[in-house]
Parts: C-alpha cells; structure tokens; sequence
C-alpha cells in the first residue's frame, strides 16, 4: 500500500523551489491580484481518507471547475435532453474561443468551454430568478463537500461581470441561435457566480468524490448520480476538461481533471480518490502549471492513471 501522506509530502518538498512558476491569470482583474506563491494539494480516498499539503485550507477561486458542478445539476433536471443544447466532444481551441460557433450553429462543443457552460447555465436557470439558481448551486455544492461554509466570492462575480466580454459575446451569439432561453445577464449573472465559488482544495476534493466513487459520497452516504453518469461525466472531463490542452494533460496524467483559471485543478482516479490542487500561475494553455506538475507527480507516483 503507497504511503499517500508520503507521497503528497515528496511532492510537496520537491516542488518547493518553484513555487510562484507560471502567470497568474489577469484578464478578471480582482484573481490578479492573487499572490502566485502558494500551492495547496489533497486527496480523499473512497474509504473517506483525507490527505493535504501546503496551503490545502485556503480557499480559491474555482473558476471553469463549477462547470462539473453545473454539468452534475443540469443533468439531473433535463437528463439526456442537455445534449441537444451541447456537444460531448473537444473543441480544440481555447476555452472561450468563439470561432465554432458560428459554423456549429451555436451549439457549443461540449458543457466545459464557456460556451457550453453558459448554455448549461441556462438549463440550470430554468425560469427562475438568477439569485434563486445561485442559490440552488451554493446549495448544491454545499451538499456535495457537506461544509456550510462554502462560499462565493461576491468581488470576483463582480470584478468578471465588469469585464467579461467575450462571455457576454459568446452568450448574445448562442442567443441568437435560440440556444439561450433567458435573458444574456440573467444567465450570466449565474455563470459569473458558479465560477466564483470560493473553495479550497480539501473542500473541492470532497466535493467531489462522487465521481471517484461511482457516483455516492462514501463519507455522506449521499447519493448524487447513479454509476453510469458518473462515469460519463469522468469521460468528459478527460475528454474535454483541460481544452485545448486535454490531450497533453491525459497524455502527462492520464486521470479525468478539470482545470480553472483560479489555478485549481480537480482530478478523478475511479474508483480510487478526488483529488484537488491549486497554484495560482498559470501555463501556456491557461492551467495551472504547477498543479499540473504535481498530478503528474502524483499519478506516476501511485499508478493512477486510467490508461
Ligand atoms: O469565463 C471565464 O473566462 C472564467 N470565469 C472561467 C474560465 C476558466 O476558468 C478557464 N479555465 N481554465
């Protein structure tokens, strides 16, 4: 049996001089502010084992991580309808690159590029205010991590709604396409506020063991979706979840992983433990660069990988 506690700490010293590597993302400018000298990791075991190190307790920003969550809340409300709405293959571009829009009809790839993910929020929005959805997602998430103190970043929310222009962009073209329902800063308003959850990685890895553990929190007892979801949201994640970089990222870890911009980076090993890292700056590609790192580190360390 691997010493995980070993493991993380290996990783953790050995990572040490460079911690502060890459760029921390500036184009929302309140996450500019955030000091690139920080680098928190943790795992949770299906057998409800939680391993940390570094600065696992401070909370991030989670960013494009929400969009497994909304993702896990729109297929729960309209099922395998949601694929009408969006794809379920990668888009080999950016993660809010407008270009495939225009030629896929205002489909989007898949629910984890912006556009798929406003679209999901829409779905999720499903006629009612947008303070009551964001509501219904802190609840969720809240539910998945089992901590009440979970909280959105209102300043972030903020600081994006200010400056979120290709957002409001890619929502006004799928709107156009009749693909959004609600009005653009209603769904905005709650795709704005998801990716403002406030969380750290201890919270995010609990939150998401179910998709390590078929689809049931072993710590809970709560059972979020049945066995098969589960395994189809992993698939897209190691499909889909690092953009245009989730063929490298598959390639160097080999686990379902989604990253954010807020320099968090969720991993599944099914059937085994959630992960979740963070280190603010940010690679080439827009993810975590040392987070990044330390999973590879990690997934060569345990065997992990699916593949
Ligand atoms: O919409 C945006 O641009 C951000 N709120 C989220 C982008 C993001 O996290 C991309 N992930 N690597």
């Amino acid at each position: 049996m691997t010493d995980l506690q070993a493991v993380l700490d290996s990783i953790h010293t050995e990572l040490q001089p460079r911690i502060g590597e890459g760029k921390v993302a500036d184009y929302i400018p309140e996450l500019a502010k955030i000091d690139p000298a920080q680098f928190g990791l943790s795992v949770v075991t299906v057998d409800g084992k939680v391993y940390s190190v570094g600065d696992a307790a401070v909370p991030f920003s989670i960013q494009s991580i929400s969009k497994v969550f909304m993702l896990t809340l729109a297929l729960g409300k309209v099922g395998e309808g949601l694929w009408k709405r969006v794809g379920r293959e990668p888009s080999g571009n950016a993660f809010n690159s407008i270009v495939q829009l225009e030629q896929e009809a205002g489909i989007p790839r898949n629910p984890f590029i912006n556009a798929g993910a406003i679209a999901v929020a829409d779905v999720v929005l499903a006629g009612h205010e947008p303070r009551e959805a964001i509501g219904e997602v802190l609840r969720f998430v809240r539910y998945l991590a089992d901590d009440e103190t979970v909280t959105i970043d209102d300043k972030v929310a903020r600081s994006e709604t200010q400056t979120g222009y290709r957002n409001f962009a890619l929502a006004n073209f799928m709107r156009a396409y009749k693909n959004i329902d609600h009005p653009v800063e209603h769904v905005l308003g709650v795709y704005f506020h998801q990716c403002a959850l406030s969380m750290s990685c201890e919270q995010l890895a609990r939150a998401g063991l179910f998709l390590a553990a078929r689809g049931a929190n072993p710590m809970t007892g709560h059972s979020v979706v049945s066995p098969k979801r589960a395994r189809r949201i992993n698939a897209l994640m190691l499909t889909c979840g690092h953009y245009d970089g989730s063929g490298d990222f598959a390639y160097h870890v080999g686990l379902p992983g989604k990253s954010g911009v807020g320099g968090g980076i969720f991993a599944v090993a099914p059937g085994i433990a959630s992960i979740a890292v963070w280190s603010p700056g940010l690679n080439r590609v827009g993810n975590s660069q040392l987070g990044a790192v330390a999973l590879e580190m990690l997934a060569g360390r345990t065997g992990w990988s699916v593949f």
